[in-house]
């Protein structure tokens, strides 16, 4: 096997379908058949395959120049990109530092937080907290951030974790959780640098969601004992909650947030991390060390960056916020009638669906299943998961929801 495939047992891989062409939600394989994607490559084709207007904005990048390094020049796809980020995130978010992927994204999120306190005389303020069921990406502090899982399970001996924070079970009562939370403040602030947390909704790790009225105490508590938030949407953003960003349904504002996946509309990896005033001035001096120290080759790629401005621009012209709240009371409907003694949970949020199992042996089997049904579906552990393009066709999205129902009465 030439490719290496992620997240496999390569010696059980058997036959995957080889894709020829995808427009809009579907996917065309090469044996002929099709299927409809439930999940819009790891969720980030917000605006579906192919999308013309898309497609152009590209096109007519390469034609200028398809990259240019951001060491020692500049371009203006991403100084327009830049300007459009800091005026489209919560006020306060004012610098942008451009990367590849969101692993890395959230690297450059952790040194800033490290260093903004070091820059300070501060070499104290070193560990962070993550969160219980979180995943920030593969890269190995972002291993140690994410929750003990399958993703992480092979270094478990290796990754230490600092603190980690618990996601109420039930969202409207965060009493407890709030109160350890408090106490781990009270007692070891002086060593913590961030709280790292995927607002609103964890995607990956285990798809729990919490209240924002949970999210802006726990921005009260940090703002209190001196500890900077970092919000990772590298999959919440650009609408995917219902609204532009996670952030958005709250009253906080995050010292560093992370933007990844929805961002270049899933055509090309990009991401950001955006910093407020506060965190970009602790590292302006005469000194060059203090400086931040990471410049990834492809960051600001011009392509990218073209393809990021005009996926904003359609977002903002065609009111996506309204396309995804119907997508989500579709999914919210339709998963009154799916019942099954195997359910132990559902969950729905803006375009994101939630049915939990109590076994992962109950979903055994779904995949192929869906694939005879002509859906691309592909559960997390014991989460089968709809996370669809923006302009999924309303019969599209409830052929999906269908044979998830057939699936679960089988
Ligand atoms: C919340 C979150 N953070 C970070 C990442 C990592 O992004 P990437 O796969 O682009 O490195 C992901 C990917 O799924 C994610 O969902």
């Amino acid at each position: 096997m030439s490719i290496w495939y992620p997240y496999k047992q390569m010696q059980s891989l058997g036959k995957i379908p080889v894709v020829k062409k995808a427009k809009g939600s579907m996917l065309y394989f090469e044996d002929g058949t099709k299927a409809i994607d439930a999940i819009s490559s790891w969720w980030a084709c917000i605006h579906g395959y192919a999308y013309k207007p898309l497609n152009r904005a590209i096109k007519k990048q390469v034609d200028s120049f398809s990259h240019v390094m951001l060491g020692g020049l500049t371009h203006q796809p991403a100084l327009r990109l830049a300007e459009k980020l800091v005026q489209i995130t919560p006020k306060g978010l004012d610098h942008v530092f451009f990367s590849d992927s969101g692993s890395v994204a959230v690297e450059v999120a952790l040194k800033m937080a490290i260093q903004f306190w070091s820059n300070q005389g501060n070499k104290d303020k070193v560990k962070l907290i993550s969160c219980k069921n979180g995943y920030h990406g593969d890269t190995f502090k972002a291993m140690q951030l994410g929750d003990d899982s399958d993703f992480t399970v092979a270094f478990s001996h290796v990754l230490k974790k600092d603190f980690v924070l618990e996601i109420p079970k039930n969202p409207k009562d965060y009493k407890k959780e709030l109160q350890n939370f408090e106490e781990l403040l009270i007692t070891h602030s002086p060593t913590i640098a961030a709280l790292i947390i995927e607002p609103i909704i964890q995607c990956a790790g285990g798809f729990r969601v919490h209240s924002p009225d949970y999210l802006d105490a726990l921005n009260r508590l940090c703002v209190k004992y001196n500890v900077l938030t970092i919000y990772d949407e590298v999959a919440t953003g650009f609408g995917r909650t219902g609204k532009l960003f996670a952030t958005n349904h709250a009253k906080c504002v995050p010292d560093i947030m992370v933007l990844g996946k929805g961002l270049t509309a899933g055509y090309i990896g990009h991401a950001a991390t955006i910093a407020s005033t506060k965190v970009y001035q602790a590292f302006l001096s005469d000194e060059h060390d203090k400086a931040l120290m990471h410049g990834p080759t492809f960051m600001g790629n011009p392509l990218a960056c073209a393809v990021a401005l005009k996926s904003i621009e359609i977002f903002q012209k065609k009111e996506y916020e309204k396309k995804i709240l119907t997508i989500e009371s579709t999914i919210l409907h339709f998963f009154d009638t799916i019942q099954s003694e195997e359910i132990l949970d559902k969950r729905v949020l803006g375009a994101v669906g939630i049915i939990e199992v109590k076994n992962e042996k109950s979903i055994v089997g779904l995949k192929e299943f869906a694939l005879e049904n002509k859906v691309f579906i592909r559960p997390i552990g014991t989460m089968v998961y709809l996370m669809p393009s923006y302009r999924i066709k309303k019969k599209q999205l409830l052929s999906i929801l269908e044979t998830m129902k057939k699936w679960f009465e089988k």
